[in-house]
């Protein structure tokens, strides 16, 4: 893989996600982080603070400096311990000790560089900093760009449970620079690949296709390929985030392969299984379920799977354990009254939400863990 693969046009695109007057853009293209008016769309004050961490900000925090000088008098960095183990409280707490020793008020602007980790911390953090604050995304691997940094969902980790202390809260725009995905670890990469790769089973069945098409060139980070996968991603979670922002229905198809996916992370201790890797083996789970329960014919399952597979990403689970995988999976936000819902598909391009047997549970966990 050529580290410049991924620039090969100047080209802007943009994305809108429209929420009323908290309608924001999501601009697309190579080397926006170095140009000034990529980030014309956000407030002007004369504070802002970037918060990344500390392996993000070696590679971009300079660059972003440089580009949100002329905007702001003071542009500061705050560079949080790298990993999804850190997406806790203590580390939220760094940044609100360090807006606080910083003098950070109401019209400080935050940057969230990085990957779906700093994007949610910061979220957070700017959802209830001086109760509330505007902030930036700027997503740094192709996870966040695809997904984390679009729709508002910010928060942290539980011991219990994934993301069970949050807010939804909207960017004011989000950036996201293709270039930076020059950098992004192939292991980063796949991960990323497991979100992609959900947009098509759940709602564009085309979209699939393509991606079967394109995946090694997704894989080679070939420019053109990798923008369409980012565009087309955005695009559909723009539409389905339009309709239903605070998830009282159809925003829980985006949750496809979410509830073993995070049963997987807790039950392993976050950080052991990339979230991307967990939610691409949970949508292996979620196929096969599809199927036993007579919604989606087993062929159409198998080819899920496949594609998945191709992507280097994990097709069996650890073995946690039934009882463990029910009891963490009761804690998903979707349970209702301890009944779990899960993200099934009835046709390829097409998503329900059923409860699942037990019975049915157990077989797949079987079939499917190591
Ligand atoms: P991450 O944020 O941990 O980033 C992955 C790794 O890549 C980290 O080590 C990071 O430092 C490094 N990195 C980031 N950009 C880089 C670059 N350009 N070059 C080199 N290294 C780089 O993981 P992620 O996969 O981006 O995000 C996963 C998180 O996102 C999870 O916590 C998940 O719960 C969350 N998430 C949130 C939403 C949402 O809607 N808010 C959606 C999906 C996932
Ligand atoms: N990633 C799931 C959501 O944004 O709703």
């Amino acid at each position: 893989m050529s580290a410049s693969n991924v620039d090969s046009s100047s080209a802007v695109e943009t994305v809108t996600i429209a929420l009323g007057e908290r309608s924001y853009s999501i601009h697309i293209g190579s080397g926006l982080l170095r140009s000034p008016e990529s980030f014309a769309d956000a407030p002007r004050s004369s504070r802002a603070v970037i918060v990344s961490n500390t392996t993000v900000a070696p590679l971009y925090a300079q660059t972003l400096q440089d580009a949100l000088r002329g905007r702001y008098a003071q542009v500061e960095l705050i560079a949080l311990p790298d990993g999804e183990s850190h997406k806790d409280w203590a580390t939220l707490n760094l940044i609100f000790d360090d807006l606080l020793a910083g003098g950070a008020d109401r019209k400080t602007v935050l940057y969230a560089l990085g990957g779906g980790v700093v994007g949610d911390m910061t979220g957070f953090a700017a959802a209830s900093y001086m109760r509330g604050v505007p902030f930036v995304q700027v997503p740094t691997t192709l996870l966040a760009q695809v997904d984390s940094s679009v729709g508002g969902k910010t928060g942290i980790n539980h011991p219990r449970g994934k993301n069970m202390i949050g807010a939804f809260y909207q960017p004011v725009c989000v950036i996201a620079d293709l270039e930076t995905l020059n950098t992004l670890p192939m292991r980063e990469l796949r991960a990323g690949l497991a979100e992609v790769i959900k947009y098509g089973p759940i709602a564009d069945a085309g979209f699939l296709g393509w991606v079967e098409a394109n995946l090694d060139a997704l894989l080679a980070r070939d420019a053109s390929a990798l923008r369409h996968a980012v565009r087309r991603s955005c695009e559909i979670k723009a539409a389905v985030v339009g309709q239903d922002e605070r998830e009282a229905g159809l925003r829980a198809i985006l949750n496809f392969g979410h509830t073993f996916g995070h049963a997987i992370e807790a039950g392993l201790g976050y950080g052991e299984w990339l979230h991307g890797e967990a939610v691409g083996c949970g949508m292996v789970m979620a196929a096969e379920t599809s199927a036993r329960l007579g919604l989606l014919h087993g062929r159409d399952a198998e080819r899920l799977i496949r594609l998945i597979e191709r992507a280097g990403l994990p097709v069996k689970g650890p073995d946690l354990g039934a009882d463990r995988y029910l009891e963490l999976m009761r804690l998903d936000k979707k349970a209702e009254a301890g009944e779990i819902k899960f993200v099934l598909l009835d046709a390829i391009g097409h998503s329900v939400v059923r409860s699942v047997p037990d019975a049915t549970l157990c077989q797949v966990l079987a079939s499917r863990c190591t």
